[in-house]
């Protein structure tokens, strides 16, 4: 098959099987993802078709979503990708790109090994800020019953997956132990840009928060 044809097939077998989810991770998060990653990738000159399998394939075996096992995600890339025969240094490079984009606390490295694998999580990282990642995060708290906020629960730095994974806090904490800290952690200057303008965004989205919350507005 070309490579334009896969790229299609893959985007369909991911739209029916994360049509309707709830949690953040549904179709519509991959297909900004996609859109994110294929203009990034026009600008900094990254292999196409493996940043846009990459965008597609990203979130199939979420480890939140399956009991915590993070190699779930990458072999049912790598079952898709072989029954669609996508040449193996593909499968080896996507799916190496799947199991290392993950934010895993904000003591943890997010060190991506090649150019394709910045721009795929460049373009999953800026999903997670601004406008649309505010609504995700308190989607994401509503689907995990977690309070919006409690002034009395304050942010924790996790330096650990595990610490960062298992905690339980309020919504808004999240802004401060991930939201907060994506734009410095982007890899390349396109999503630099557009990441100065959503993480501006978050800031106002608080600061009008916090005065509502005490009545001040
Ligand atoms: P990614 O797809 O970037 O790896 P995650 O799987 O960590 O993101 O999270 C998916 C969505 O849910 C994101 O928008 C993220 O900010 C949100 N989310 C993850 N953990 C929490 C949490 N503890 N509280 C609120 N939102 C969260
Ligand atoms: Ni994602």
């Amino acid at each position: 098959m070309q490579k334009e044809e896969t790229i299609a097939a893959a985007a369909t077998y991911v739209r029916n099987l994360l049509s309707g989810e709830g949690s953040g991770h549904d179709w519509w998060h991959i297909l900004r993802v996609w859109n994110n990653a294929k203009s990034i990738a026009a600008q900094e000159d990254a292999d196409r078709y493996v940043v846009e399998l990459a965008a597609l394939l990203h979130d199939i075996g979420d480890h939140k979503f399956h009991n915590g096992d993070e190699t779930v995600g990458p072999r049912m890339a790598r079952e898709w990708m072989e029954q669609h025969a996508v040449d193996e240094d593909t499968v080896q490079h996507v799916c190496q790109i799947i199991r290392d984009l993950s934010f895993k606390g904000a003591g943890t490295s997010s060190a991506m090994a090649t150019l394709e694998g910045r721009v795929v999580q460049d373009a999953d990282r800026l999903d997670a800020i601004g406008a649309i990642g505010i609504a995700r995060t308190f989607a994401y708290g509503g689907h995990k019953s977690r309070e919006m906020y409690n002034p009395g629960i304050k942010p924790v730095l996790h330096d650990s997956f595990e610490a960062y994974k298992n905690n339980t806090a309020p919504t808004v904490n999240h802004f401060y132990e991930k939201l907060l800290l994506l734009k410095d952690r982007m890899h390349t200057e396109t999503a630099k840009e557009l990441a100065q303008q959503r993480h501006q965004y978050m800031e106002e989205f608080l600061e009008q928060f916090y005065a509502e919350w005490d009545g001040k507005r």
